[in-house]
């Protein structure tokens, strides 16, 4: 039964909180980025590290971050500020607003390709670039056009101020319980095309061969950091998902199918690309331009791949889009809850406001191509700050605050709300938690940060 909706929103369901959760977590991290890192560092053994670090620290930080958010109702910034009204962690919540912004910018940018892609796909323009190379030409070709990037860019933002502007549950919540499921099943008919090619055994062979020889300490970080930006943490998306959650609900076993449902995409996503590439003897090590460059032509060569091609533009255009709604949603509930802004007027002006952050980030791949600082263009700079830096810092913040600053009686007091049974069947689950989220985690988390900053690389 559908739940009255009095003063601030809240999830119609516990199924709509985690099909939101999953589809800001399910993005373009699972179907752009882990199939070519897991390709490029060791394949299964590379899943295996990653399934550990995930289990490790994405669980236990993903809890605390909705415990945060449920418990006080809040945008990122007031949740620290009821929490613990000292200035260091309210500015800890303002990092996360910052992150939403500068995130958001650069996203929406890969995700507008994604869009061009589904219209080049449908005029059927990848039959003509059957080589990695010549499609990698076409995609060339594309961005250098301004009117292009920068217009599927706009478009992209549009679509993505659209869904917060309706709200929680007409907006966010809707959205995602009608497109999380097209996701689902767009990648599992992609999946079984890939394997019923001939040779994708090779693929299957590639994903899941073990290769220890690759695991070293730097593959077992990129294993962490890309844990930290494929489940939404460090920058309090979890955290506003989780204050419109219901307090009779369990946040243990949400998070749990949230993480079950970013893995289980991430992999399926994997299998559904190597297949294909190795069936028709592309090149897997294709790095970030496995989507753009190679996967074009693959569909060139395909049987049916007019029609995949464009299931699987689709298919990549939802993952970022739900993905980008949770970004602008965290900076929205911050000018909503904090300066009293209408939630209609806060979409349109920093929807507006991202899109100018965003500009130098889609002229990066034209204009701005030669403009570039530590050997990084505007595009990787963002990127690199963002993801690198402000995730794992802020991942290390709340772990350390949920662990240390708010004091834990109240942490097992409020995360028992909805999870009575787990508290009372199964304890040492929760003194599991507790010892990941104390220890474990910030150890590795700072590990991570150091090396982002540059420091291990004197060791490593
Ligand atoms: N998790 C998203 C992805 O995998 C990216 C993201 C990061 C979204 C941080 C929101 C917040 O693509």
């Amino acid at each position: 039964m559908a739940r009255p909706n009095t003063g601030r929103e809240q999830w119609s369901s516990k199924i709509g909180f985690i099909l939101a959760a999953a589809g800001s977590a399910i993005g373009l991290g699972n179907i752009w980025k882990f199939p070519y890192i897991a390709g490029e560092n060791g394949g299964a053994s590379f899943i295996f590290v990653y399934l550990i670090c995930i289990a490790v620290i994405g669980l236990p930080v993903l809890i605390a971050e909705i415990l945060i958010g449920r418990s006080t109702q809040r945008n990122p910034v007031g949740a620290f500020r009821k929490l613990s009204g000292s200035k260091f962690w309210i500015g800890v919540g303002g990092m996360g607003v910052v992150s939403g912004f500068l995130i958001l910018s650069f996203y929406a940018v890969i995700a507008g390709w994604a869009i061009g892609y589904i219209v080049e796909a449908v005029a059927g323009n990848f039959a003509h670039y059957d080589t990695g190379a010549s499609a990698a030409l076409h995609f060339q070709s594309l961005v250098t056009n301004i009117p292009w990037d920068v217009g599927y860019f706009t478009l992209f933002m549009i679509i993505t101020m659209l869904f917060v502007f309706l709200g929680i549950r007409k907006g966010i919540e809707r959205g995602s319980k009608i497109m999380m499921p097209i996701l689902l099943v767009l990648l599992i008919v992609l999946m079984i095309r890939g394997i019923t090619l001939d040779g994708s055994e090779k693929g299957i062979e590639f994903l899941l061969h073990p290769d220890w020889s690759k695991i070293n300490a730097q593959a077992i970080l990129i294993a962490l950091g890309h844990a930290f930006f494929t489940l939404s943490l460090g920058m309090g998306a979890m955290l506003t998902y989780g204050s419109y959650m219901s307090k009779k609900d369990s946040i243990p076993s949400a998070a749990l199918q949230i993480i079950i449902l970013d893995t289980v995409i991430a992999l399926i996503a994997g299998v559904a690309i190597f297949t294909s590439v190795f069936a028709v003897g592309l090149d897997p090590a294709a790095g970030p331009g496995l989507i753009f460059h190679t996967i074009p032509a693959v569909f060139a060569k395909m049987p049916g791949g007019y029609f995949f091609s464009i299931l699987f533009f689709i298919l990549l255009s939802i993952a970022a889009l739900t993905s980008a709604i949770s970004l602008l949603e965290v900076v929205v509930a911050y000018f909503v809850d904090e300066l009293g802004w209408k939630r209609k007027k806060a979409v349109l002006i920093l929807g507006f406001v991202v899109f100018l952050l965003g500009l130098p980030s889609a002229l990066s791949f034209n204009v701005l191509s030669d403009f570039t600082l530590f050997g990084k263009n505007f595009f990787d700079l963002v990127d690199f700050f963002a993801s690198n830096i402000l995730l794992p810092l802020g991942g290390l913040l709340i772990a350390i605050f949920v662990g240390y600053v708010w004091g834990f009686s109240k942490v097992l007091a409020s995360l028992r709300e909805g999870a009575e049974n787990l508290f009372d069947d199964y304890p040492y689950i929760i003194s599991t938690w507790k010892f990941f989220l104390k220890y474990l985690s910030p150890v590795l988390i700072f590990i991570v940060l150091l090396r982002s900053l540059g420091i291990l690389d004197l060791i490593f």
